[in-house]
C-alpha cells in the first residue's frame, strides 16, 4: 500500500487587508487589546458580490494544480472543508468542480471548521492508500467576512477571523517512508454551542434552551429556517465563548500532536517544522513551548491574515515551503483545534 503525499500546494488570499485600526471604525475595540490576546495585526476581506469562498479555493487550486504537475482533467476527487459556504445546499465541492471544469468527479464538502483542512487530509489519505483515487484535489476556503457582526456585540469573534483560500493535490507516493505518515481526528459535541453559528438554522430552538450563549431560546425561535425573531432581535450571528475555546485548545493541541508521534515513534525533538492552526498566536506560542520549539520550527501568519480556519492550515504550509522553510526530508507536523469541538494532528515527511 502505498502512502499518500502533497504533491502541490497553493493559496489565495484577497488584495484587500484590514487593519485592527480600520475595524475601530466599526466597534469598540483596539489595536492593543487585539494585538495582546490574539497577535493579530490584519486581516484580509474578500470583495462582496465577487468573490466567494468557492472563488477563492478555485485560486488556490489552479497553483495546486499545477505545482503538483498535472491538469484539471487529472483530478479524480473533490474534497472542500468550508464553514462559510456560498449556499446553504449544495456545498461548495460542485461550485468549485464546476468553475474548474471538472464534472462528473465525485465532490465531498466537509464540515469540521478549523480542523477541516486535517478532517480532508485524513480522507484523502485513506482514498489515497486505498487506490481507489490517485490525485484528490483537498480545498479549504473561508469567506468569513461576509457573516461577521460588526458591532461592539461580536467583537471578541470579529476581529479574529479572515478570509483565504489554500488547496493541496494529494497523490500516492512510491517512496518508501514518505508523505503522509499517520493522522489523529478527534471531536467533542459536547461543546458544540462554545463556537457556534447557530442561526439560521432548523433546530427550533431543540438544543439551547436557556443557556445563554446569546442565541435565542427554545420558545422564540420555532421549527423555521430563519424566523422573525431572529431577524429583530439580531440573533443571526457567530458566538463564541473565547476562554472556553482557548482553554480546551492548549490542552488538545498537544495531547494530539503527542498521539502522532507516539504512533510513528517519533519525538517532540524530531520535528523539523510544526504548522498549527492559526487560531490565535498565544495559543500557538503555549503550544510551541510545551513541545519545547524553537522559534525556527514554527509557522506563523495569524499576524497578517487572521484566523481564516479551514484555509489556515494549507496557507501557512505554503508559506512555509515558498520561504524554503520545509525541505526535502523534512517532518513536518499539521495540528487544529476549533469548533465541534473538533481536533486533529498529521506527521508528514516531506
Ligand atoms: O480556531 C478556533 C477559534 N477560536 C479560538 O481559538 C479562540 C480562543 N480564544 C481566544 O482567542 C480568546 O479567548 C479571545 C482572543 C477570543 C478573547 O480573549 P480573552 O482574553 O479570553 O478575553 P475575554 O473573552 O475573557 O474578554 C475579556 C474582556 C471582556 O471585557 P470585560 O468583561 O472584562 O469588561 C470582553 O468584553 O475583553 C473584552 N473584549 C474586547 N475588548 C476589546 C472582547 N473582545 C474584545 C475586543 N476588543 N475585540
Amino acid at each position: 500500500m502505498p502512502n499518500s503525499k502533497i504533491a502541490g500546494i497553493g493559496f489565495y488570499v484577497p488584495e484587500k487587508a484590514v487593519s485592527n485600526f480600520d475595524l475601530m471604525e466599526h466597534m469598540d475595540t483596539n489595536d492593543e487589546w487585539i494585538r495582546e490576546r490574539t497577535g493579530i495585526v490584519e486581516r484580509r476581506y474578500g470583495v462582496k458580490h465577487e468573490e466567494t469562498s468557492t472563488t477563492m479555493g478555485v485560486e488556490a487550486a489552479k497553483i495546486a494544480i499545477q505545482r503538483a504537475g498535472i491538469t484539471n482533467e487529472d483530478v479524480d476527487f473533490i474534497i472542500f472543508a468550508t464553514l462559510s459556504p456560498d449556499y446553504y445546499f449544495p456545498g461548495c465541492g460542485v461550485l468549485l468542480q464546476r468553475e474548474m471544469g471538472m464534472q462528473g468527479i465525485g465532490a465531498l464538502d466537509i464540515r469540521n471548521q478549523c480542523s477541516g483542512f486535517i478532517y480532508g487530509l485524513s480522507i484523502a489519505d485513506q482514498f489515497v492508500k486505498s487506490g481507489m483515487y490517485k490525485n484528490i484535489l483537498l480545498v479549504g476556503a473561508e469567506f468569513h467576512s461576509a457573516g461577521l457582526d460588526y458591532t461592539t456585540r461580536g467583537r471578541n469573534v470579529t476581529v479574529i477571523f479572515g478570509d483565504g483560500a489554500g488547496a493541496a493535490v494529494i497523490q500516492p507516493t512510491e517512496e518508501k517512508d514518505k508523505g503522509i505518515l499517520t493522522t489523529h481526528l478527534h471531536a467533542d459535541g459536547t461543546y458544540a454551542e462554545q463556537l457556534a453559528y447557530i442561526n439560521p438554522g432548523c433546530h427550533g430552538g431543540k438544543w439551547l434552551g436557556k443557556k445563554g450563549f446569546g442565541y435565542g431560546d427554545e420558545e422564540q425561535l420555532g421549527g423555521m429556517f430563519i424566523t422573525q425573531h431572529m431577524v429583530d432581535n439580531e440573533l443571526l450571528f457567530p458566538n463564541m465563548n473565547g476562554p472556553a475555546v482557548f482553554k480546551f485548545a492548549v490542552t488538545k493541541f498537544p495531547e494530539v500532536i503527542n498521539e502522532a508521534l507516539e504512533t510513528t515513534g517519533y519525538t517532540k525533538e524530531d520535528i523539523d517544522m510544526f504548522i498549527p492552526h492559526q487560531a490565535n498566536l498565544r495559543i500557538s506560542q503555549f503550544v510551541q513551548k510545551k513541545l519545547g520549539l524553537p522559534d525556527e520550527k514554527i509557522w506563523n501568519n495569524i499576524q497578517k491574515y487572521g484566523n481564516t480556519t479551514a484555509a489556515s492550515i494549507p496557507i501557512a504550509l505554503c508559506e512555509a515551503l515558498e520561504a524554503g522553510k520545509v525541505k526535502d526530508g523534512d517532518l513536518v507536523c499539521l495540528a487544529a483545534f476549533g469548533s465541534g469541538f473538533t481536533w486533529g494532528s498529521a506527521l508528514i515527511r516531506w
